[in-house]
């Protein structure tokens, strides 16, 4: 992807998994994808790879999205629960070895695919003494199963070392960039810690409304 088109498909993301935005996003976003593989000149890559899929926009639209904006979110989030525990903020700053495991537990503690992914329950099946229905459509919320108190105890609090999470889903489709996205929080988180190990929230942050769960102001500032 050229570098000169990041503001625009950040801005394209961002409107695609944002609900009053996505349908006609989507129109925009599959045009600039199309645009994209016609100027491609073949060679090493993920696009010169699936040339010749039938789905080969929509897979494409799916990876940049996919690839993009929950990572954003893992970094957002995830400085969030570190900012508001500064002990915390304090050792990995000091102790930059437990950053992989800090990521893990920001994965955990607000994921940015808390809400959930889909899915389709082929017999009624009951869980935790509910019946869910055999339906088209169920959504799992991963947010709610990564802070299942039976699991993790005191969930909303941050705590490395706790058992592995399903931030990144389970099964046949678990997610595909799992081991990138981890590389990237921890260049980010370590980058960060090492340049302002003494942030400070300036406001409070707003959350914004899309399906990923993120942040949609948040201002900070080193520690006077
Ligand atoms: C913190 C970052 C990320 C999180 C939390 C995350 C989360 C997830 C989850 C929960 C799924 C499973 C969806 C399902 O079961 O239906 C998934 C699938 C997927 N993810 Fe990620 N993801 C992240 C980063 C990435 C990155 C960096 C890429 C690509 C470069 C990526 C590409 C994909 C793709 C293509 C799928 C679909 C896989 C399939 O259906 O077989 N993700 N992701």
């Amino acid at each position: 992807m050229p570098e000169e088109d990041r503001d625009e498909v950040r801005n394209l993301s961002s409107e695609l998994l944002t609900p009053a935005t996505m349908a006609e996003a989507f129109g925009r976003f599959a045009a600039y994808v199309e645009r994209l593989v016609a100027i491609k000149e073949p060679g090493d890559d993920v696009i010169t790879e699936l040339r010749d899929e039938p789905n080969l926009v929509m897979n494409l639209v799916l990876l940049i999205t996919a690839g993009h904006e929950t990572t954003v979110q893992l970094i957002g989030n995830g400085l969030l629960a570190l900012l508001r525990d500064p002990a915390m903020c304090r050792s990995l700053a000091g102790d930059p070895i437990m950053i992989p495991e800090a990521v893990e537990e920001f994965l955990r503690l607000d994921g940015p695919l808390a809400m959930g992914v889909g899915r389709v329950a082929t017999s009624d099946v009951v869980i935790g003494g509910v019946t869910i229905p055999r339906s088209p459509q169920v959504a799992v919320s991963l947010g709610a199963a990564n802070r299942d108190p039976s699991r993790y105890p005191e969930p909303d609090v941050l705590q490395l070392g706790r058992d592995p999470h399903v931030a990144f889903g389970y099964g046949v489709h678990y997610c595909v960039g799992a081991r990138l996205a981890r590389i990237e929080g921890e260049i980010a988180f370590g980058t960060l810690l090492r340049r302002f190990p003494e942030l400070v929230l300036a406001a409070e942050p707003e959350w914004r409304e899309s399906f990923i769960r993120g942040l949609g102001s948040f201002r900070v500032r080193p520690k006077p």
